[in-house]
């Protein structure tokens, strides 16, 4: 046969296989990616990219990471740490996350059977779920909430419940929520709640009475508490982080989860971790073993080191982002914003009433695309939009500089 009629052969047998397979039906996707999008906030910071706006939007600093961690990342690398870590991660990075949970929250902790180090807290998060939830599991979330946990109840089968957090009354006021409803929000089929303090995207810092009141459901539901702690060094105001498991009764109920990314300004190595009761952390450590084998060996090493950071390194780190939150609500207030100040982490949610516009969409894509500044539009931490259409949330882990421009451009909004 010639090679032209054999290339022709070819070319109709491709073209039949297509209509084939349209024909079937078949669409190949999995149901349960239809029901979410991709990040909201990711997004937000391709859109910023686009129209060279001040990314204000996704929560990673735009300032160095500090010298003696990249200095340790760069030894590593040179010593040939460069092959798979132990799958459930590094012995001196556990080490040190084990001394340290002693030395922060007085919980003592193993580091051959209580810990796993997974690729950041976003996989340990998504491992624990998968390792603890069947289908039909109820999970508590408090709403508005970190954008992942919705995705990540998607993906394990487990139902999320939401229990609501309401705004500040005054400037000065907290986010609360409503004891009845977060009762109601427990029955025989919930089994975990997951809870996020300091809260992104609230600041919200849960006070030991908060905690006590949690730890008491989850006692009596038989309930797995999901702690997500990972601003856990961004604290403003005199207020204490406490951690759920350090509460009597919740240390082999509770999952802890950490990691690097906000502590140490790294949010890029991707090394975080959860700590649970050995039972917990076997299941974890399956489930992360084949999601991912194990995070970044070298930067494990430098986690070790970072650890071990003295403790001004966490005075340095909280001072600074205090002047950044001071620097940013004043330009926001003036802007026509209404702020609700955080406690913790390093973003402001606001209310964004006074602009008028039909919802906080509507507004982003104002904003990142006339005025310049990337935000987050509010409606992302919720599970009906509508109940975020008035607010967006604004990330301040940036350079003063990175703010004053921010500022300047946030003059030109009007508010009506
Ligand atoms: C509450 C919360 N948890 C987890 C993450 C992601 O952490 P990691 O970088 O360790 O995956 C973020 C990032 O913004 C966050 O805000």
């Amino acid at each position: 046969m010639s090679d032209r009629r054999k290339s022709t052969r070819k070319k109709s047998a491709h073209k039949k296989a297509v209509p084939e397979v349209a024909a079937r039906g078949k669409h190949f996707l999995s149901d349960k990616v239809s029901h979410f999008t991709e990040s909201v906030i990711r997004d937000m910071t391709r859109q910023a990219m686009r129209h060279n706006a001040v990314n204000l939007a996704q929560g990673f600093p735009d300032f160095p990471a500090p010298q003696e961690i990249k200095e340790a990342a760069r030894q590593a690398v040179a010593a040939d740490i460069n092959q798979y870590a132990i799958t459930w991660g590094a012995k001196s990075l556990r080490d040190a996350i084990a001394r340290q949970m002693g030395v922060w929250q007085g919980i003592a902790v193993d580091p051959e059977k209580e810990i796993t180090v997974c690729c950041g807290s976003t996989e340990a998060m998504i491992s624990t779920l998968l390792a603890v939830c069947n289908a039909g599991d109820e999970v508590v979330i408090f709403e508005p909430f970190y954008e992942n946990y919705g995705p990540d109840s998607v993906l394990s089968d487990a139902k999320p419940k939401f229990v609501k957090l309401r705004p500040p009354t005054r400037p000065d006021g907290e986010w609360t929520f409503d004891e009845k409803e977060l009762r109601h929000a427990f029955d025989k089929h919930t089994k975990a709640i997951i809870l996020n303090t300091p809260n992104n995207p609230t600041g919200k810092v849960f006070t030991r009475a908060e905690l006590e009141l949690i730890r008491d459901l989850c006692l009596e539901f038989d309930v797995l508490a999901i702690t997500d702690e990972i601003y856990e060094h961004i604290l403003y105001d005199s207020t204490e982080h406490i951690s759920m498991a350090s509460l009597h009764g919740m240390r082999d109920r509770t999952v802890t989860i950490n990691g690097m990314s906000k502590t140490y300004s790294v949010t890029g190595w991707r090394v975080g971790w959860a700590v649970a009761a050995e039972k917990i952390t076997n299941a974890i450590r399956k489930v992360h073993d084949f999601l991912t084998v194990g995070a970044p060996a070298p930067l494990q090493e430098a986690g070790a080191a970072a650890l071990s950071l003295p403790p001004e390194y966490y005075e340095r780190l909280r001072e600074g982002y205090r002047v950044r939150r001071d620097h940013l609500i004043p330009a926001l207030t003036a802007a026509g914003f209404t702020c609700f100040p955080p406690r913790g982490a390093y973003y402001v949610m606001t209310d964004i009433s006074a602009f008028g516009f039909s919802d906080d969409v509507a507004f982003a894509r104002h904003l990142v695309e006339t005025i310049g500044v990337g935000c987050v539009p509010g409606s992302s931490f919720y599970r009906n939009p509508r109940n975020g259409a008035r607010q967006v949330r604004f990330a301040f882990c940036k350079k003063p500089e990175t703010l004053d421009e921010a500022a300047r451009r946030l003059k030109k909004l009007h508010a009506k």
